[in-house]
């Protein structure tokens, strides 16, 4: 079967957030199972930079009177998948970020920037023989693609059907009603029965509305959208399309995230040989400059500091943690004033805190195989992939239970089955109790290194839920 997946980062050429590991991974996972799958994402300079075997462009004319468009033909880096860059100069070649610009504030021609995607994607479906394939499915992915079902709609209904899947409910696509003429559509679109958001217009919306099926990446956060506290005003559509929607648990890649065999750490480890571990714990005490005491339970954080993740829960619990001994590691970057609270906190106690602001790949790894446990303490979180990736590190995750997190950690008091620490409220206290937890473990190595070798064996490879997306192309052709 043919299949367009659609989004607006993917790893190894941009990211910044998990859907560039799904948007990496899930594709590549379904062509091992024998799909025909291609990727269709910007052609922002990294990309273009690091895609492989780039072909001769098809020209697209200029579908959103942005400039001439074109799709460059490619290939993965790692997997060989074969992917299309959108090219639009005027749109993709500026230095700043995917989504913001140098000031930190959005690009202002966004709503134009990811229309071109899905027309783009959309002109694939339609006229894809004229490029030698067409899709029997399109798959689109968060707000940045949710044009895509749209414009099938508008050249004469969904004939290729379409997925969509929400990777996080709270990014909307949210632009004023004026941008309409501009990406092509008609005023209609605009109403309760279409791309209408209380009075914007919603990208987020038209996935939603117009896709043939809505996933979204857990089962737990499927139930969660469905409800007025976490559906952001969506959950009343949600509820219409209950049939259609369903939670699909991400995977990993078990390539990039394989501690065995993993480039960037300091010593390479396995479950059967867990020796390993210790070196890179101490690694990364000496690289954050942490102080004396080893035995000391290393806690670590990787994330984008925003509302969502409960950093600043992390902040407020911190003398408590550092009472109980811990020292912590804290990466991420994001919201200046979280930065600065944790560039205050390690400057206080730099024995014992250590921060890097910013966005660091392979510091990312270091911490998941140096650190004995992570934290990840997010007030919503649609699937979470650094808990994954911690417990293939054996590194024992502490989460809020919440989301994807509930679907993927094991309490270690529900007792054979444990593999990390859950907390319910959104509180400092709640949080501090279960870091109270995990050290009460810690203290007891081989209890420790059994529940590590437990979380160490769960198997969260992309092969189980590509079946499930693979199940659901067929029922939709
Ligand atoms: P989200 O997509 O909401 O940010 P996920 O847990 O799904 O959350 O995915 C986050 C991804 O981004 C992981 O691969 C994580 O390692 C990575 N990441 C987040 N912040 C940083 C950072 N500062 N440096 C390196 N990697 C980061
Ligand atoms: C979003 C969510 C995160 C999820 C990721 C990949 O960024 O915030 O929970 O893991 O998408 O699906």
């Amino acid at each position: 079967m043919k299949v367009l997946f659609v989004s607006s980062e993917a790893y190894p050429l941009v990211k910044t957030g998990g859907l560039a590991d799904v948007a990496g991974a899930l594709p590549a996972a379904l062509k091992r199972m024998g799909e025909d799958l291609r990727l269709m994402l910007p052609a922002y300079p990294e990309a273009l930079d690091k895609a492989e075997k780039k072909g001769r462009a098809i020209r697209l004319g200029d579908p959103l009177g942005t400039g001439e468009t074109r799709l460059i033909p490619g290939q993965m880096p790692d997997s060989g998948l074969k992917i299309w860059l959108v090219d639009n100069p005027e749109l993709f070649a500026r230095d700043g970020g995917l989504y913001l610009g140098p000031d930190g504030h959005d690009w202002p021609d966004n709503h134009l920037r990811f229309a071109l995607l899905a027309r783009a994607a959309a002109m694939v479906c339609v006229g894809g023989n004229m490029m030698g394939w067409k899709p029997d499915v399109v798959h689109a992915n968060d707000w940045q693609t949710g044009l895509v079902p749209a414009y099938l709609d508008q050249w004469g209904g969904s004939k290729v059907p379409s997925v969509f899947t929400i990777h996080n409910i709270h990014y909307q696509g949210l632009f004023d009603p004026d941008v309409i003429p501009g990406i092509g559509l008609r005023h209609e679109h605009f109403s309760m029965h279409g791309v209408e958001f209380h009075g914007s217009v919603s990208y987020l919306k038209s996935g939603l509305f117009y896709s043939s099926r809505i996933t979204t990446v857990s089962p737990t956060y499927a139930r969660e959208i469905r409800s007025t506290e976490q559906g952001t005003g969506f959950q009343g559509l949600l509820s219409l399309r209950d049939d259609d929607l369903t939670g699909v648990l991400n995977g990993i890649d078990c390539e990039t995230w394989n501690p065995a065999g993993d480039p960037h750490i300091a010593k390479r480890y396995s479950a059967a040989r867990p020796g390993g571990k210790e070196e890179n714990r101490t690694a990364l005490r000496r690289e954050m400059k942490l102080a004396g005491e080893s035995d000391a339970p290393l806690l670590g954080l990787v994330s984008r500091f925003v509302e969502q993740k409960g950093v600043d829960l992390v902040l407020d619990a911190l003398p408590g943690i550092l009472d109980k001994g811990c020292q912590v590691v804290l990466v991420g970057s994001g919201d200046p004033v979280l930065e600065q609270r944790v560039r205050d906190a390690a400057a206080a106690d730099p024995g014992r805190v250590a921060a890097f602001i910013g966005y660091d790949e392979n510091l990312a790894h270091r911490v998941q195989a140096g650190a004995d446990a992570l934290l990840v303490p997010s007030r919503f979180e649609p699937c979470g992939l650094t808990q994954l990736y911690a417990l293939r590190y054996g590194t024992l995750p502490i989460v809020r239970r919440t989301g994807g997190l509930s679907d993927s950690v094991t309490d270690v008091d529900e007792g054979e089955t444990g593999t990390g620490f859950l907390f319910d409220r959104a509180e400092p206290r709640s949080l501090e109790d279960a870091v109270g937890r995990a050290v009460a473990l810690f203290r007891k190595p081989k209890d420790w290194r059994a529940v590590q070798k437990r979380a160490m064996a769960r198997d969260f490879s992309w092969a189980r839920s590509a079946e499930a997306y693979h199940t659901l192309y067929r029922e939709l052709v």
